[in-house]
């Protein structure tokens, strides 16, 4: 395991990137980052601020600054769970693709709603019907977590530990 590669969970929101994440890391003793923390912590404000004062796009360059220092480090191998939009600018998307293990956390759209149904910190799924707004981000995203993917896990039907065992046997 010592050579273990980076682990980066790539997928939609409500996926479990993050639960699946703390799993990783307990059990590879590496640290654990999820993107949105990072930025939220570097900004000093939470994810519904940035949306609301710098847009989208500037919660996407935040996101991309994010991903290139936590990729550039070499000394340390981590395991990282990545906001669900990652895959939408083309140099993230170079950049997870230069990594050994990026891992798709596949979730069909009644399980990405009835898991993001509780939780009110993610603003693009307050613009409209979130059923409608998960369909359409994945009709864009599916295949670009495809592109950039070397491991692809179902989800939908999976204990999180059994996700993770899924992840960490191909390893
Ligand atoms: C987003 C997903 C969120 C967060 C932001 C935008 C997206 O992360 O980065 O609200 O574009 O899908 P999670 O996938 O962790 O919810």
């Amino acid at each position: 395991m010592k050579n273990a590669p980076n682990i980066i969970l790539v997928g939609p929101m409500g996926a479990g990137k993050t639960t699946i994440g703390r799993l990783l890391s307990q059990t590879l003793e590496r640290e654990f980052f999820d993107s949105d923390r990072v930025i939220e912590e570097k900004a000093g404000a939470d994810i519904p601020w940035i949306f609301d004062k710098e847009g989208e796009d500037g919660f996407r360059r935040r996101e991309t600054q994010v991903l290139q220092t936590m990729l550039d480090d070499k000394e340390q191998l981590v395991v990282l769970a990545t906001g669900g939009g990652i895959v939408m600018r083309e140099e993230n998307r170079d950049l997870l693709k230069s990594e050994l293990m990026v891992v798709y956390l596949y979730a069909s759209v009644e399980q990405q709603l009835h898991r993001t149904s509780k939780s009110n910190h993610r603003p693009l799924l307050k613009k409209g019907n979130p059923k409608e707004i998960l369909t359409n981000l994945f009709k864009i995203r599916d295949p670009l977590y495809r592109e950039v993917a070397s491991l692809i896990v179902e989800t939908d039907a999976r204990h999180p530990r059994a996700v993770a065992n899924k992840v960490l046997d191909a390893i």
